[in-house]
């Protein structure tokens, strides 16, 4: 039997994990995705001394210091693991490297000999990343939410077989109709790792996962439900399995209209939102479901001023009335405002009832 670890008392009082419970908070808890990137002065520094960027993910020391340099600056609710979901490949053997500026580049698998690719040591090369996960829970302030993560199975394949991001996953979407048993070995192998390395950090001191499909939306209906909605429903009944009760935070990118389904059948305890996603259909047809966390336009960083500020208020008086983690609809970009991002904070957290509630 394995320690409940969502179950800590400490933990339940955090105000992310309040929200994930489903308490509605106002002004809502706040954090955002990326936010240990390069926008930050501090990060750049960080990266510079670690080397490469799979250096700063495998050496505890440096990944501890990024997670924790935007808690430092802003004070933000939750933190999240700095890593990357790409790690997972790198961690089953195939070959993955960051070029400057260039963005991920992995060695394309073979849907035919995907024994090319072992398993079984998994969670020993990924052993950096759980001893920063607890590094990082011994550092923080108590009353921060430590978020851990991975990547959706549909997402990383993306990657995996296209050995590189690419504008609507073609490689991917083909090899489903072309190849659809290797890809279905291949799924079946990243949804077991997924529950195993979320399950680790959970026990290592995460409060709650977070799974990041950044390409379901480049899916037809079909494909959503086979390789978006099927492979994260049984990770999260996987990870349930191991540790009862474990608070998972689903973002399938793109989802839009097929969120409510998506939610339903997956069983995640809240749902990321993008920022296409049109706030009255989340208040409407989402957030009686299940907590949302969303969904600021990040290039409204960059802008800053009243762009911002207008950007901030849509959220919170669209999804204010109910239960809200407020994040952005997708990663900070690295040419946005270190002073935006303050102001953003300080409007979510100056934020009062009436202004929320319609
Ligand atoms: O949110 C956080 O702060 C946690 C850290 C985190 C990173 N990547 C750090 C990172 C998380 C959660 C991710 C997830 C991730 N990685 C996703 C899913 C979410 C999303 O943003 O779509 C994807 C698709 C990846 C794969 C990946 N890693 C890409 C496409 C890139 C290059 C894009 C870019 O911004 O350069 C990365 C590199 C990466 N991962 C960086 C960071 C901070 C930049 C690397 C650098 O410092 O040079």
């Amino acid at each position: 039997m394995q320690p409940d670890t969502s179950a800590a008392p400490s933990a339940s009082k955090r105000a992310v994990v309040r929200v994930l419970d489903g308490e509605r908070l106002f002004p809502p808890p706040i954090w955002m995705m990326r936010q240990a990137g390069r926008y930050l002065p501090e990060y750049r520094a960080t990266r510079a001394e670690a080397g490469g960027f799979l250096d700063l993910c495998y050496t505890p020391k440096f990944a501890v210091e990024v997670t924790l340099q935007p808690i430092r600056r802003y004070g933000f609710d939750a933190a999240i693991l700095f890593s990357d979901i790409l790690v997972v490949p790198h961690a089953l053997g195939q070959e993955v490297w960051f070029a400057e500026g260039e963005g991920p580049r992995l060695t394309p698998v073979d849907l035919d000999r995907l024994d090319a690719l072992d398993p079984t040591r998994l969670l020993d090369r990924l052993a950096p990343v759980l001893d920063a996960v607890a590094g990082i829970r011994a550092a923080l302030p108590p009353e921060t939410t430590l978020l851990g993560f991975c990547g959706a199975p549909w997402t990383v394949a993306t990657y995996m077989i296209a050995g590189r991001g690419t504008p609507d996953q073609g490689p991917a979407r083909k090899a489903a109709l072309l190849q659809p048993e290797g890809l279905r070995r291949l799924m079946d192998m990243l949804v077991d790792a997924s529950v195993r390395y979320l399950v680790a950090q959970l026990q290592a001191g995460a409060d709650a996962v977070q799974i990041f499909d950044t390409w379901a939306g480049a899916l037809d209906d079909e494909g959503f439900e086979a390789y978006a909605v099927d492979p994260v429903a049984r990770i999260v009944a996987g990870v349930r399995a191991a540790v009862p009760g474990a608070r998972i935070i689903g973002f399938p990118k793109g989802a839009s209209a097929r969120l409510p389904d998506y939610v339903r059948r997956t069983q995640v305890t809240a749902a990321g939102i993008d920022w296409q996603t049109p706030v009255a259909f989340v208040r409407d047809h989402v957030q009686p479901l299940v907590p949302v966390q969303g969904n600021l336009d990040p290039l409204r960083l960059i802008a800053g001023g009243d762009a911002l500020d207008r950007g901030v208020d849509h959220v919170l008086n669209g999804l204010g009335g109910g239960p809200l983690i407020f994040n952005l609809g997708h990663g900070i970009t690295p040419d946005a405002s270190p002073d935006a991002v303050a102001r953003m904070v300080d409007r979510v957290r100056g934020a009062t009832e009436g202004r929320a509630r319609p």
